[in-house]
């Protein structure tokens, strides 16, 4: 093996391990990258958002009062999927699996309570991608960095773009 095969050899024992750490491609064995900085698709969800999500998880992603507390029939309130949640600890193909299929589905529990809906009859999966993509735009660099780790990238070398959409404008003034 001469130097150069030896480097490309390495360079893909390198790609196959992260791709294995980074790629959980969650039940349906479809990775989903969600587009985040692409401000057409974040655009188009925001949209999605005001129709399907803001009725429980608030007008500026805000959630529901006592959110982490279950209430006497045994349901969370809507959390909220600004910076205040959790939202932002999950990796992409997570949130839209917990998106599509619903909790219950993605914790393997059909038992498990909650209000949450499934979309997967609802929304397609560009709309699923786009209402998330519009999430993820609002979440500061901090919490955007911290979630890039949880899908196996390294926030420093992907040149985020850092445009915000118009609803986190309109907060910030
Ligand atoms: C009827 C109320 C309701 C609507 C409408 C709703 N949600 Fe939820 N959502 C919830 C509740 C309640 C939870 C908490 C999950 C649980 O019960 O464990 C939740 C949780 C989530 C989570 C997980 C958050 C986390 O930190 O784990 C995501 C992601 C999510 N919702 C996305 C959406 C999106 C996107 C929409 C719109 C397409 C939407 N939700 C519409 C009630 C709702």
């Amino acid at each position: 093996m001469n130097s150069i095969s030896l480097r490309n050899f390495i360079a893909l024992l390198v790609l196959v391990s992260t791709g294995i750490y980074a790629a959980d491609k969650g039940k349906d064995g479809i990775l989903i990258t969600l587009q985040a900085d692409d401000l057409k698709v974040v655009q188009a969800g925001e949209t999605v958002y005001r129709a399907h999500c803001a009725s429980c998880h608030g007008q500026y992603l805000e959630g529901q009062p006592d959110w982490r507390k279950r209430d006497a029939n045994g349901y969370l309130p809507a959390p909220p999927h600004d910076a205040s949640g959790h939202t932002w600890h999950h990796a992409d193909d997570l949130l839209f699996e917990i998106t599509k299929y619903g909790p219950a589905a993605v914790i393997g529990d059909a038992n498990y309570k909650t209000l949450m809906p499934a979309y997967e009859k609802l929304l397609n999966d560009q709309e699923i991608v786009a209402v998330l993509s519009f999430i993820k735009n609002t979440w500061p660099a901090q919490e955007r960095e911290w979630q890039e780790q949880m899908n196996g990238n390294d926030p420093n070398e992907m040149g985020m773009v850092k445009e915000k959409s118009s609803l986190l404008e309109k907060l910030l003034k």
